[in-house]
């Protein structure tokens, strides 16, 4: 009911989106600076958002991503943080793999791929948004999810990271763990909910998960408190990625024995293997600002660019192969095996 009033809302007020924003695509590329700093490639292809600054190797802390980025695919023009996930490959029945394209929200037509980023002081369809958070510090990363992933039981370490098989655009729900078994005819959504409490130290963690928590009980949206050993209330961050699978829906395409075709670009045809990176670089107090507001999607304090302007940032690759965007390619970047079943059977 909560999704259903918010798509509601997204469509009465779409472009004036605090709190909630689109951000077009920077690039897709495979390189990963949390994880695999400096490596050129690294194991697995991205779509990055954000600011420009973005490169292989980005030092906390002396990589000022405000400082060094010329611009942003994000709405917001002080935003210049970087948000990434995984691309998503159609395998075809005779093995060959084709990137799945993206696109924007409704609300958000016109935009290049990229997805919609939140943050959040309350749960959503909570117009009042007056719970105090912190914003993030300069230097400021973080994941979710794990790639290696393999079963319902990993996956659900993770409390908030979903599918929804959209009937239409503004379809909310049911959100499941694992990829959609049938096609969705207006794609499928990718949902990724960061944790909100931080340890108040550590702007980092060598597992990049470990300087956050979720609640001591319940959840952000019940306002559940966080732990002492992460005190500090954080914004929710939320993305919502967007795959045009409806281009593949055609299921004398579909594997014969009945499974869903689609595969994460790090090997995994489950989807329990979902996970999303974010690295903060507002420029200087901005999201704070925002979020001590108490606005709810339309917030006077947030300074926004054109459409044209973020569609016309982007960065060039550094890595230079097929990602199959056009031809059918004989195995995806990077990735000579894939998982297409979860180990415990599940789906
Ligand atoms: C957003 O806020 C401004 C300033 O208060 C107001 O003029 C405008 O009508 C609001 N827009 C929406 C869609 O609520
Ligand atoms: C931003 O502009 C400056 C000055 O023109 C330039 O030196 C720098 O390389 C640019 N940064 C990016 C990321 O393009
Ligand atoms: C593999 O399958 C795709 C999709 O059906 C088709 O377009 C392509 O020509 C096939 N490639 C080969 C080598 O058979
Ligand atoms: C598949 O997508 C096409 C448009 O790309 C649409 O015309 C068709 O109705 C869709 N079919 C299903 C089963 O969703």
């Amino acid at each position: 009911m909560l999704w259903n009033s918010l798509a509601a809302l997204a469509l009465v007020a779409p472009s004036h989106a605090l709190i909630r924003f689109g951000c077009s695509q920077l690039v897709v590329d495979r390189l990963d600076p949390l994880v695999n700093p400096g490596l050129t490639p690294s194991p697995h292809l991205h779509q990055i958002i954000g600011g420009n600054s973005f490169t292989p190797s980005m030092t906390p802390v002396e990589h000022d991503l405000a400082k060094l980025s010329n611009c942003t695919t994000c709405q917001p023009s002080e935003d210049f943080s970087n948000y990434w996930t995984a691309s998503l490959y159609f395998r075809a029945r005779n093995g060959t793999f084709k990137r799945v394209p993206q696109r924007g929200n409704a609300g958000f037509e016109g935009q290049k791929g990229g997805m919609t980023v939140y943050y959040m002081q309350n749960q959503l369809a909570d117009y009042a948004q007056k719970a105090k958070v912190k914003a993030f510090q300069p230097g400021f990363r973080m994941l979710i999810g794990n790639p290696t992933a393999n079963t319902r039981q990993e996956a659900e370490k993770y409390q908030q990271l979903t599918y929804t098989c959209l009937q239409n655009p503004g379809t909310r729900f049911p959100e499941t763990k694992a990829f959609p078994t049938k096609p969705c005819p207006a794609g499928i959504m990718v949902n990724l909910r960061f944790p909100t409490c931080w340890d108040g130290k550590n702007l980092d963690s060598p597992d990049h998960i470990s300087h956050m928590s979720y609640p001591a009980s319940g959840v952000f949206e019940s306002q559940g408190p966080c732990p002492d050993s992460h005190p500090v209330r954080m914004p929710q961050v939320m993305y919502e990625v967007i795959f045009e699978t409806q281009v593949f829906n055609d299921t004398s395409l579909w594997p014969e024995d009945g499974s869903q075709p689609f595969v994460w670009s790090f090997g995994d045809g489950t989807g329990y293997g979902n996970h999303g990176d974010y690295v903060f670089g507002w420029k200087d107090d901005a999201l704070q600002k925002i979020m001590d507001e108490e606005c709810y999607v339309n917030c006077t304090s947030m300074k926004t660019q054109s459409m044209e302007k973020m569609n016309s940032c982007s960065v060039p690759n550094k890595v230079h192969e097929d990602i199959g965007d056009n031809d059918w390619i004989a195995s995806i970047p990077g990735q000579p095996m894939m998982r297409l079943h979860a180990a415990d059977g599940s789906i």
